[in-house]
């Protein structure tokens, strides 16, 4: 029964969709190469400059997408769009999907998952969990993210010098620190990294039904691995790390049902390191690339911080998201009808020349930095902005003030993940000077 759900949701969300979306992008379609198209991604300045240039809203027969920082921003924050990231095609197919959905299966883009609810049950949720990470409470994390930071470092060979920077020290780093937020043992951890490894691409559009498939059941991992820690937590639940918390509100059933107490942990938790990862890499190799701005970096720490949301504009971790209109909705003139679906361009956004001047190149010192959309607006903003930003800037610090001549040691490779971009793998070594040959790809 299991695995005709499974395919009924595959066939409802990625393969009829992303069969149509193959199609275009084989024909040249601009909106469908951007989505699917690994190669167009080798160059995304070039591509997001294209599709800058078709208008503020940009359109095919079945979707519309923005690759403009005003009307993104404009979109993220209109009560007029809902966030539905897996929603199918068209009302009717949605009413199957929902129907189809094994409650066993919930991922991070099906409800109750914050990510896929709209207020009042968003606002509820999201008040539940927001006190673990305002600045305040993040500010209060900083000596164990750099403890944990400088642990791992102590790992490195020293009789190679040789370690991969995302799997030794990227990916790891975020998990240990949102599992010790949640209070998940450390046996679990890997196995926590490989269940979001492999789910993080439902995130993307156009998945192959193998790809979905061992989502899928990473995923039903994840939700029973889950069910597991929280029965443990049930029968103890003094603790106060924040699954604990969210426990007690959960005995109550008014203030955090079962399913909602699942789903948004699990979300929390794949959201805590399946990102970051990608900013502490793809901070490494933007600043490997620029070696005089992160010598001026180590002369001034002070920087550090600007040069994190440098890099979550210039390489953002997730570059795009979906919108759909709840109602006829008139934006930069054009009318966009009840139940379309936007692609908003994030990372194109963040290159746009009318906010940000000469957008394609990487300057830690740029003033606006900040503007970006990385952690995107309005009442789905990154609930783990603050935390990731720390995290960044402690690892980066800690990294390259331990380790000064770090350099790369072979060519990295890049994540096959489209709305999540980040490197697979990033070989690096503290002994030997820096190989100009070896510049990561763009
Ligand atoms: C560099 C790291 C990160 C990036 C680039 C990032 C990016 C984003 C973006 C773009 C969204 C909104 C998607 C949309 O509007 O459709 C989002 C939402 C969210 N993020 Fe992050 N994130 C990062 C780190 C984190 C961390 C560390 C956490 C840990 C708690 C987290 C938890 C969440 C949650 C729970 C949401 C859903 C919020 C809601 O819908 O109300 N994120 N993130």
């Amino acid at each position: 029964m299991s695995s005709m759900q499974s395919a009924l949701v595959w066939g409802l969300r990625y393969g009829l969709p992303g069969a149509a979306i193959r199609l275009a992008a084989r024909r040249g379609e601009l909106i469908a190469r951007s989505v699917v198209d690994p190669a167009a991604m080798d160059d995304p300045a070039r591509l997001y400059a294209q599709l800058r240039a078709m208008g503020p809203i940009a359109g095919n027969p079945r979707v519309s997408a923005s690759a403009h920082h005003g009307v993104v921003n404009q979109i993220l924050r209109h009560s007029g769009f809902v966030a539905d990231p897996g929603a199918a095609p068209t009302r009717a197919l949605n009413r199957l999907l929902a129907a189809a959905i094994d409650p066993r299966a919930l991922g991070p883009v099906d409800a109750p998952s914050l990510l896929a609810i709209q207020p009042p049950q968003h606002t509820r949720i999201r008040k539940l969990v927001t006190h673990a990470f305002t600045p305040r409470a993040v500010a209060g994390y900083a000596e164990r993210i750099a403890a944990i930071a400088s642990g791992l470092l102590d790992q490195v060979d020293p009789s190679t010098g040789a370690f991969d920077l995302v799997k030794d020290y990227a990916a790891p780093l975020p998990v240990a620190v949102i599992a010790e937020i949640f209070g998940i043992p450390t046996d679990i951890r890997s196995d926590l990294l490989r269940i979001g490894n492999e789910a993080a691409v439902t995130l993307d559009p156009a998945l192959t039904w193998r790809d979905y498939r061992a989502a899928d059941r990473a995923i039903r991992e994840g939700n029973a691995l889950l069910d597991r820690r929280i029965a443990e937590v049930r029968r103890d639940p003094g603790g106060d790390d924040l699954l604990s918390q969210l426990v007690r509100a959960s005995a109550d059933g008014d203030r955090l049902t079962d399913e909602e107490l699942r789903g948004n942990t699990l979300l929390l938790i794949g959201a805590g390191f399946e990102t970051t990862v990608n900013l502490i890499g793809n901070a490494v190799a933007l600043l490997l690339d620029h070696p005089e701005q992160l010598a001026g970096l180590l002369a001034n720490p002070d920087g550090w911080d600007n040069a994190v949301d440098e890099v979550l504009r210039y390489d953002s971790p997730v570059q795009l998201t979906l919108r759909i209109a709840a109602e006829d909705v008139q934006i930069s003139g054009e009318r966009i009808r009840a139940g379309r679906p936007v692609i908003l361009m994030l990372g194109a956004a963040n290159r746009d020349p009318s906010v940000f001047d000469d957008p394609d190149t990487f300057n830690v010192a740029r003033t606006s930095a900040h503007q970006h959309l990385a952690f995107s607006a309005g009442i789905h903003y990154c609930l783990g902005g603050q935390l990731a930003r720390l995290e960044a800037k402690i690892a980066l610090r800690t990294l390259f003030t331990r380790f000064p001549t770090l350099a790369l040691h072979s060519r990295p490779t890049r994540r096959a993940t489209r709305v999540l971009r980040g490197y697979q793998s990033l070989p690096v070594t503290v002994k030997t000077s820096p190989n100009q040959a070896l510049t990561p790809t763009p």
